[in-house]
C-alpha cells in the first residue's frame, strides 16, 4: 500500500509484519516519517525494511529518535558504542542467541519498547527470525482463561539466559557472542501476565519462556502447566510471521505485544548482527 508519493507498506501475513519500503533510516530523520514508522510499527507489531546502511552511529541515532537506548546488562556491546550489542555465531559455533521464544529484556521493572535490528552478515538462506503477536494471542484465548490471566502476575528473571553458568556453557559454544563474566543475574521482577500496551491500549499476553519463571505465589511446579499452555498457544502459526534475512535489513519489532524467536538452522555458517534496544515503561 503506498502511504505518500515515496514509502510503501505491505502487510506480510494476516496476523502482523509489514515491509516498508522508500525509508533510508540512516537519512530520513525528520518527525512526518519518524511518525509514519512509529505508526507502522503500532499497527503490524514488527516492520521490516531492506537495503540500508547505517554506521554504528547511524543505528543509534535511528533508534533515539524512538526513544532512550537501554544498555545491556549481561551482553558486552560493540567497541565505542554501549548502546549497540552483536549478535553473532561464527562458522564454527553452534548454538546461537535469542533462540527460544522471547520478548527483549521482560527481566527488566521497565523492560523494553522495542528493538533494532540490523543484518551485517547472514547465510544465503537460514538463520530467520520468527515473530509472534501478543494481542491476537490474547483474543484467541477462551472468555474464562482470559478472566483467569487478567488478574494474575508472573515472575520474571534472566537466570536462565545470563547467569555465569549459562553464559560460559554459551561461550563454550558460541564464541562470537560476548558476555560479561562474573554477572549476578538472579534478581525477579513482576509484570502482569495480561498487560495493556501503553500506546494502543489493547491487551496483549506478556509471559515468554526465556524469562518467565513462575506466577506470583505459586511454585515453579505449580506454574509449569499453565505457563507450557500460553508458550504453546501464544506461538501458533496463525500469530506467527518469518522473516528472511539479507545483509542490509532492518527488523523493528515491539517488545510489548511481540514475542521473537532467532532460527538456529545455519551450522557451519556467519551471521552477524547489530541490535539497539529502546527503554520501554512498566508494564500495566
Ligand atoms: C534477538 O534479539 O533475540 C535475536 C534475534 C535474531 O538474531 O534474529
Amino acid at each position: 500500500m503506498l502511504v505518500n508519493d515515496r514509502i510503501s507498506i505491505s502487510p506480510v501475513t494476516g496476523s502482523l509484519g509489514a515491509v516498508i519500503e522508500g525509508v533510508d533510516l540512516a537519512k530520513d530523520s525528520d518527525a512526518a516519517t519518524t511518525k509514519l514508522i512509529r505508526n507502522a510499527l503500532l499497527e503490524h507489531g514488527v516492520i521490516f525494511f531492506h537495503d540500508q546502511k547505517m554506521t554504528p552511529a547511524e543505528h543509534v541515532e535511528a533508534g533515539r529518535r524512538f526513544g532512550t537506548l537501554n544498555i545491556h546488562q549481561y551482553v558486552r556491546p560493540l567497541e565505542d558504542y554501549p548502546e549497540i550489542i552483536v549478535i553473532a555465531k561464527d562458522e564454527d559455533d553452534t548454538k546461537n542467541f535469542g533462540g527460544i521464544w522471547h520478548s527483549d529484556t521482560t527481566f527488566l521493572e521497565e523492560p523494553a519498547l522495542g528493538s533494532i535490528l540490523y543484518c551485517l552478515e547472514c547465510p544465503d538462506h537460514g538463520g530467520d527470525t520468527m515473530f509472534a503477536n501478543q494481542y491476537d494471542a490474547y483474543e484467541r484465548l477462551s472468555p474464562g482463561m482470559k478472566r483467569m490471566l487478567d488478574g494474575m502476575v508472573a515472575i520474571h528473571t534472566p537466570r536462565r539466559s545470563y547467569t555465569t553458568e549459562a553464559v560460559q556453557s554459551k561461550n563454550l559454544t558460541n564464541k562470537a557472542m560476548k558476555f560479561f563474566e562474573d554477572t549476578v543475574a538472579d534478581q525477579e521482577t513482576e509484570h502482569p501476565v495480561v498487560r495493556m500496551h501503553p500506546e494502543t491500549g489493547r491487551k496483549c499476553l506478556y509471559v515468554n519462556e526465556d524469562f518467565t519463571s513462575r506466577f506470583k505465589d505459586m511454585t515453579v511446579e505449580e506454574s509449569a502447566p499453565l505457563l507450557n499452555y500460553l508458550a504453546h498457544h501464544s506461538t501458533r502459526p496463525e500469530f506467527v510471521c518469518r522473516f528472511r534475512w539479507k545483509p542490509g535489513s532492518v527488523a523493528f519489532w515491539d517488545n510489548r505485544a511481540v514475542q521473537h524467536y532467532a532460527i538456529n538452522d545455519y551450522n557451519g555458517q556467519r551471521r552477524v548482527m547489530h541490535r539497539v534496544t529502546i527503554n520501554g515503561d512498566r508494564p500495566r
